[in-house]
């Protein structure tokens, strides 16, 4: 922990991959492992095209329901140790697979949402975003202005990521002198490729999780334990 300290006080350039782990102290489900989603739900009938295509009142009530156990849930310390991070270092890009928004309300500013956002709804006729916050939802599916029906904003299995926000996130992982990756399993690519990249780039890779990953052997520190107890303290200078 101790020279892992040291790399991030000392970094003038610190990328961050986070995963639904660190959400898991606010209270939010994980994916993967006891207790996650798709433990319980089958993600091919609710977080695919497809799916939304044959049952959009299904896949909205999930969402909706999400939606309402997120808006109730607060930023943990893990969430604001991002934030006080990203205000003392130089260059800093937070890329998270979390559609939660809870970076956000703990102030981190430069957020990379390579997943999306499930606040924000797009139309599937016109293509129109805007955001909403309403909890629950009045009318599933919500209706766009010219008459279509709204999708989440997020990204489902079998969906590109966002070209520009994903772009942003290699450049991120490619430049930065520390990773830190944070409550992911790593197993959902792309995204989970950004550890090679940034490992390839010569960067210092700090990763934080509950349990090991396909990553924990090769990161040059990884910290067992929750991230709202283990990053305040290594982000202490
Ligand atoms: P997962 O549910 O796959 O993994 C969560 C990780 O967080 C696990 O490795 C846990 O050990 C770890 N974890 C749990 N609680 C923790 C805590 N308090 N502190 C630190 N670590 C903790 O979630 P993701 O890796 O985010 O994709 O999943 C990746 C993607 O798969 C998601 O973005 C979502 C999902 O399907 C889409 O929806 C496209």
């Amino acid at each position: 922990m101790q020279a892992a300290r040291e790399w991030l006080a000392k970094a003038r350039s610190v990328a961050v991959l986070t995963g639904a782990g660190i959400s898991a102290e606010s209270g939010i489900p994980t994916f993967r492992g006891g207790g996650g989603l798709w433990k319980q739900f089958r993600a091919e009938d609710l977080a695919t095209p497809q799916a939304f295509a044959r049952d959009p009142v299904t896949v909205w009530e999930w969402y909706d329901w999400r939606r309402c156990l997120i808006a109730r849930a607060q930023p943990n310390p893990a969430h604001l140790a991002l934030a006080e991070l990203e205000n003392r270092t130089p260059r800093f890009s937070l890329i998270t697979q979390n559609v939660d928004g809870l970076h956000d309300r703990a102030g981190s500013r430069r957020i990379l949402k390579v997943h999306g956002d499930i606040w924000r709804l797009r139309c599937a006729a016109c293509g129109k975003e805007w955001d909403d916050y309403t909890c629950p939802l009045p009318q599933l599916p919500p209706p766009c202005s010219c008459g279509g029906m709204a999708r989440p904003g997020v990204v489902w299995f079998g969906e590109a990521l966002p070209a520009d926000v994903w772009t942003a996130a290699g450049q991120a992982a490619a430049s930065c002198e520390v990773f830190l990756v944070i409550g992911t399993s790593a197993l959902v690519y792309p995204a989970a490729g950004l550890v090679t990249v940034a490992e390839g780039a010569g960067a210092r890779v700090i990763e934080i999780n509950l349990e090991r990953t396909p990553y924990s052997g090769q990161v040059d520190c990884s910290l067992q334990g929750k991230a709202g107890e283990l990053l305040p303290e290594l982000i202490k200078s």
